[in-house]
């Protein structure tokens, strides 16, 4: 089974996490993943995928405008009925990743996406929008990552397999 992460980093941090959420997904047997520079997405490759995650870093408490104009100009992909997940890293706790998830979140909506947060019930780490990564504890988010990487990809496998 095909997932995708698509991502926008200047900086690689965001692109980073979206390796470990990778390395997590691909822990699931029978999961392979393709990640994607948001300017660089393969339409076949994303039509084939039962799950798709985008990644974002924050810029002014929101999503950074490279997701939202793919989004934007994002007709030919259908992802209605995948399931999508959305991570975020930023500076500061109060500088705004969860408002950047939000904005990707409604797009998936729009999209006809099943959205996933891979799940506060689930315990720790209590993820409830979407992953988040800070400049304070980003080593630390590792594994926080592998896992939302491995619960997602588990789902995607419970409801696609
Ligand atoms: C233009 C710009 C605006 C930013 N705005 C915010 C912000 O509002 N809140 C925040 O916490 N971090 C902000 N940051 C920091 C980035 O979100 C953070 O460094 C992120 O991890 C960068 O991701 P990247 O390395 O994948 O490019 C901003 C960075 C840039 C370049």
């Amino acid at each position: 089974m095909l997932l995708s992460i698509v991502y926008y980093s200047k900086t690689y941090n965001t692109k980073e996490m979206a390796e470990i959420i990778a390395k997590g997904m691909r822990s699931v047997e029978g999961v392979e993943v393709e990640l994607f520079d948001v300017e660089h997405t393969d339409p076949e490759k994303i039509a084939q995928s039962k799950a798709v995650v985008f990644g974002t870093p924050t810029y002014y408490a929101n999503t950074c405008w490279q997701i939202k104009k793919w989004f934007d100009e994002s007709k030919q992909y259908d992802l209605a009925g995948k399931l999508g997940a959305v991570f975020a890293t930023a500076q500061y706790a109060q500088g705004g990743p969860d408002i950047a998830i939000q904005n990707i979140i409604e797009h998936m909506l729009v999209k006809g996406m099943l959205v996933y947060s891979s799940g506060s019930a689930l315990g720790q780490p209590y993820i409830h929008l979407g992953a988040v990564a800070l400049k304070e504890n980003f080593e630390e988010s590792k594994a926080q990552f592998e896992i939302f990487g491995k619960r997602i990809a588990q789902k995607a496998v419970e409801l696609f397999a």
